[in-house]
């Protein structure tokens, strides 16, 4: 059956380049893609319009790392640097997750949440608590969230509440992989916490898992300048901090690095011949003090940069706070270098926010044909009719005025959440 959407179109094609539709329909073959048109053709003349007036219609946003336990207590605890923020704040949250109707009812909230904020692909940190990551699983995937959740490993460096034995984290990997089967949106990535919190036995049985079973990794990389001399003196034998992932085989195309703001240019070299994806959490960086990451030098070499909120590291699960905070990050470090070049552009934040994690997902960019529709409506309609102004003007103002109130549609999977 086909079915359209009408309104103001906008996809990001590549990290420069907006594909814009402007007054156009999406038409949707059984909730698939079927392609953009400015006019309805004579065979479509079946088609179910949706018309959603001046407003725009975006594609829905990826959220590419955040952490589900830590999103109850987001806004607070924001005045200490990492390590010590993992102690006091992060460590003490995620262990309440060892309750499994506790975690049931927050994550319920949280699922609700980013589908009102038009967040319809994540990947996602748990708690190292298996029933719970499998209860954040089946929330997500019932609110309509797709994507990949992956139960931590910490088996050092970490308190004794949550701290697993090498051989219990293997072991309840095993059986969150098994039992994760029973989801089809929501699918396991492996989550070594971060060097500091694995033995190099624990990161050597998660390289051989990723190698046998093909999955993908998610981690932390090169965000303090504290966690980076740990890691130094936690793997003498490893000159840089990325070189720990790398020589357990956990470092290539299937993996999300988050943060990245100090990786220097041996580091990021190594980033870029492996594929893999850095994710830059500039409200992260920002609360936690840990630098400003050379975001638009990550992008000018052809790094596949994808955003996140780092939630609750960030302050926000709103996509578009975390485009802003992103473009405003970029600018504070060209401020201080008097270097202008540093700052990105709304086609490199909506990028970043939407086709970047599309395809680490394995889809295209933009709104491809054939695949199943994940897009928002974002209603500006109420802001100053400025007569001049553009849709690439508009999809930037969208960006630093609007909310999760505006978003007026999210479809994700083909399907109407919201
Ligand atoms: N590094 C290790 N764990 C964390 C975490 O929970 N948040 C952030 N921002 N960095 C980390
Ligand atoms: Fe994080």
């Amino acid at each position: 059956m086909l079915t359209a959407l009408k309104g103001n179109i906008i996809e990001a094609l590549s990290p420069d380049i907006l594909g814009i539709h402007p007054s156009s329909y999406l038409v949707l073959e059984d909730g698939r893609v079927e392609g953009i048109y400015p006019t309805l053709t004579e065979n479509m003349a079946e088609t179910a319009v949706e018309d959603f007036g001046d407003a725009l219609i975006l594609q829905s946003f990826s959220d590419m790392h955040l952490h589900g336990p830590q999103y109850e207590y987001m806004g607070t605890g924001m005045d200490r640097p990492l390590l010590e923020w993992l102690e006091t704040y992060a460590f003490p949250t995620e262990a309440k997750y060892s309750d499994t109707s506790y975690a049931r009812e927050m994550y319920r909230t949280l699922a609700h949440d980013l589908i009102q904020n038009g967040t319809t692909r994540v990947a996602m940190f748990s708690s190292l608590h298996t029933d719970s990551t499998l209860i954040l699983m089946a929330e997500l995937e019932k609110a309509g969230v797709t994507g990949y959740v992956g139960k931590v490993n910490m088996d050092r460096n970490a308190p004794p509440y949550l701290c697993e034995t090498t051989e219990e984290s293997e072991k309840e990997t095993l059986r969150w992989l098994e039992e994760s089967k029973r989801f089809t949106l929501v699918k396991p990535i492996l989550t070594p916490r971060f060097a500091p919190s694995c033995s190099s036995e624990l990161l050597a049985f998660l390289g051989k898992l990723k190698a046998e079973r093909d999955l993908p990794v998610q981690s932390h990389l090169s965000e303090n300048l504290g966690e980076i001399a740990l890691v130094g003196q936690l793997f003498p034998d490893c000159p840089q901090y990325w070189e720990v992932y790398d020589k357990y085989g956990l470092f290539d195309s299937k993996t999300l690095m988050a943060h990245c703001v100090h990786s220097d240019r041996r580091e990021r070299a190594a980033m870029r011949l492996r594929g893999v994806h850095p994710v830059h959490c500039a409200s992260s960086n920002n609360s936690l003090m840990s630098g400003i990451s050379p975001v638009a030098d990550l992008l000018r070499e052809g790094q596949k940069v994808c955003l996140g909120s780092d939630v609750s590291g960030g302050t926000t699960l709103s996509m578009l706070r975390t485009m802003a905070n992103s473009i405003s990050a970029s600018k504070d470090r060209g401020a201080l270098q008097q270097d202008f070049s540093q700052a990105i552009s709304i086609e490199h934040a909506y990028y970043m926010t939407t086709s970047a994690g599309q395809t680490f997902f394995g889809h295209g960019a933009g709104f491809t044909v054939g695949e199943k529709l994940h897009a928002i409506v974002l209603d500006d309609t109420k802001l100053p009719k400025l007569p001049n102004i553009t849709l690439r003007e508009r999809l930037l103002r969208a960006v630093y005025r609007l909310d999760d109130r505006h978003i007026r549609a999210v479809y994700s999977e083909g399907v109407r959440r919201k």
